[in-house]
């Protein structure tokens, strides 16, 4: 596996156009399975987990094909409605096929996604609300095996706002006769652009964003094209980079009213930001003043999947910081490696207490999951001396070239295979 050396200490400065939302196409991508048409998708980023989902889509029968950051999936010729375990286990968020392949075949065989390195990953919900729209679902020797002949109309409360589960639901939904009401939805930006996607293709689908979705089923769907939305944790990323680094940056191609939460954290550090409609610039803080108590919770609050790179900061600020994570149950590995690199981390279960230290010192780390590993960057960009990062296959699962992007403004990071 490849990794990333970076020379610490160089400020970043310049501009960077903000890659499409890895949270966001994946589920759009299994969409594509729906309509049994052409579908193109514009402003895809280029990412190992993209990779994977365009893997599962080409074993279901679809031809994929991909031209710079153009995607174009034709579902027509779709002949399988299995995913077996090798890929399942590549990819847990393939459950989200799971919908898709139901309402499209009538049936579907896929193996028990598993675990990841952040938590065990539970598909309860997603079961649930299945039974509750009629699929007949039967668990054996790890495979879950769906009948769905039967699918009635329902009303679906999830017990906790699951992305996954309220995009399963809205896949399978869109095709079954009546009208399905999700509440206590999760109120994600990508289960509003899913949600634009299928009603590209002919769904009535309505309230994505808020916390009760209404999903009208209709008979057919058809090929579209859409533009996938901008990527809020990549370039939430970038700016807590800059941060770091003591540098100006611009992030173009980017909506700012996803990325409230992270935005206030960052100007509550001290950093000054200025947004507009699809920008955002950023300009160091004099000096970056610790985060009191962050919580992670779902959307719009603070989210989870920003805690490391935010954590990284925190290891410079002045003052203690404290971070609650009550999503995912091992979600701080990046601890330890940050400490290697003399940061002051204390955690207890769910709590990280962080008091700053005047500065980080480069070391030989290793990435154990997908923003951690952007942690170790951000940590690197500003640690003195050489930083050695192993692992980075998971972080080129979300972050598309992070080297080259790096460079782009000024950071000293090279890939080393
Ligand atoms: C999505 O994962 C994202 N992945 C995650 O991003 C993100 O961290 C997460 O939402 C929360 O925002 C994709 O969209 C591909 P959940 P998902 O279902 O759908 C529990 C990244 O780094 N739960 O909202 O799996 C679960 O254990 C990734 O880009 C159940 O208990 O998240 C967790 O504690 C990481 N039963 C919580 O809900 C279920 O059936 C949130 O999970 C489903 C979930």
């Amino acid at each position: 596996m490849s990794k990333l050396v970076v020379c610490g200490g160089n400020q970043l400065e310049g501009e960077i156009e903000v890659q499409g939302a890895k949270n966001a196409v994946l589920p759009i991508l299994a969409a594509t399975i729906l309509n049994g048409g052409k579908n193109i998708i514009y402003n895809c980023p280029d990412l190992k987990d993209v990779t994977t989902t365009v893997e599962v889509l080409k074993k279901l029968g679809c031809h994929v094909r991909r031209h710079e950051k153009t995607l174009t999936v034709d579902s027509s010729q779709l002949n399988s409605d299995t995913i077996e375990e090798s890929l399942m286990r590549q990819m847990r968020s393939s459950i989200i096929f799971l919908g898709a392949i139901i309402a499209r075949c009538k049936r579907a065989v896929v193996s028990m996604p598993g675990g990841c390195e952040i938590g065990n990953r539970p598909i309860d919900l997603h079961l649930k609300a299945l039974r509750e729209l009629g699929v007949e679902i039967r668990e054996n020797h790890g495979y879950i095996y769906c009948d769905a002949h039967e699918m009635t109309a329902a009303n679906i409360h999830l017990d906790f706002p699951s992305v996954g589960a309220t995009e399963n639901v809205m896949l399978t939904a869109c095709l079954v006769p009546g009208t399905t009401v999700i509440t206590n939805a999760a109120r994600e930006p990508e289960i509003e652009d899913l949600q634009s996607f299928l009603n590209r293709m002919g769904a009535k689908i309505s309230g994505a964003g808020g916390d009760v979705i209404r999903i009208e089923g209709v008979e057919k769907l058809y090929g579209v094209e859409h533009t996938i939305i901008p990527d809020r944790i990549v370039a939430g990323t970038y700016l807590i980079a800059a941060a770091m680094t003591g540098g100006s940056i611009v992030l173009r191609n980017v909506c700012p009213r996803h990325m409230q939460s992270s935005i206030n954290a960052l100007r509550d550090m001290g950093c000054e930001l200025y947004t507009e409609r699809n920008r955002i610039a950023i300009s160091p803080a004099k000096s970056l003043k610790a985060l009191s108590m962050i919580r992670t919770m779902p959307y719009p609050g603070f989210p989870t999947d920003i805690q490391s790179p935010f954590m990284a900061l925190c290891t410079k600020a002045s003052g203690s910081s404290m971070f609650v994570e009550t999503i995912f149950e091992n979600r701080f590995q990046h601890v330890e490696e940050l400490v290697r690199m003399g940061a002051d981390i204390r955690i207890d279960g769910r709590v990280a207490v962080i008091r700053g230290v005047p500065g980080l010192s480069g070391a030989k780390v290793v990435a154990k999951e997908l923003r951690g590993g952007a942690a170790l960057v951000i940590a690197a960009l500003a640690a003195e001396g050489v930083t050695e990062i192993d692992g980075v296959g998971f972080i080129d699962r979300g972050y598309e070239h992070i080297e080259k992007y790096l460079s782009s403004c000024g950071g000293n990071i090279k890939r080393k295979d």
